[in-house]
């Protein structure tokens, strides 16, 4: 059966491209979710992406993953540093999580230092710019050829 990853980018992401520009690049949603896809096709994986500003919206995207996807690969955005709500549909589902963030969080003020979604993901991937994604697609694929 074919297998299939839950691409999530939360709040803002949908404005990347014109957003802070000289933390998070000049690359759109629609590039990340292309490479994200491009780079899981190679291995014969399907993609999901959803982008969402709204929390409820996230967690029911990772609810429905444990139906038919193999993995998420998720930047939370904001969320990151907020939501427990997130972390416990993670840790409910038991898929594997790959945690994307564009910038470097540990070089950017201290309220980003911290993430609830870590504890549960199997890779966290920090200021690799939007090339963190394609990364997280190659981990993936890794953890799921076993
Ligand atoms: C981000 C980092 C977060 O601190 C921030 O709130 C974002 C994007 C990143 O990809 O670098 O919206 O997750």
């Amino acid at each position: 059966m074919t297998r299939r990853i839950l691409l999530v980018n939360g709040p803002n992401l949908n404005m990347l491209g014109t957003r802070e520009p000289a933390i998070y690049g000049h690359e759109t949603l629609a590039d990340v979710v292309d490479l994200v896809t491009r780079t899981a096709s190679e291995f014969g994986i399907e993609v999901r992406a959803m982008q969402s500003n709204h929390e409820g919206e996230i967690i029911d995207a990772i609810h429905a993953a444990r139906a038919d996807c193999d993995a998420v690969i998720i930047n939370p955005a904001a969320f990151t540093h907020t939501s427990v709500a997130i972390l416990d549909a993670l840790t409910a589902v038991e898929l594997p999580v790959a945690e994307v963030h564009i910038s470097n969080v540990h070089s950017r003020e201290a309220f980003r230092h911290h993430s609830y979604v870590s504890p549960v993901a199997q890779c966290v991937i920090v200021g690799c710019g939007v090339q963190g994604y394609e990364f997280a697609v190659r981990r993936i694929a890794t953890l799921l050829a076993g």
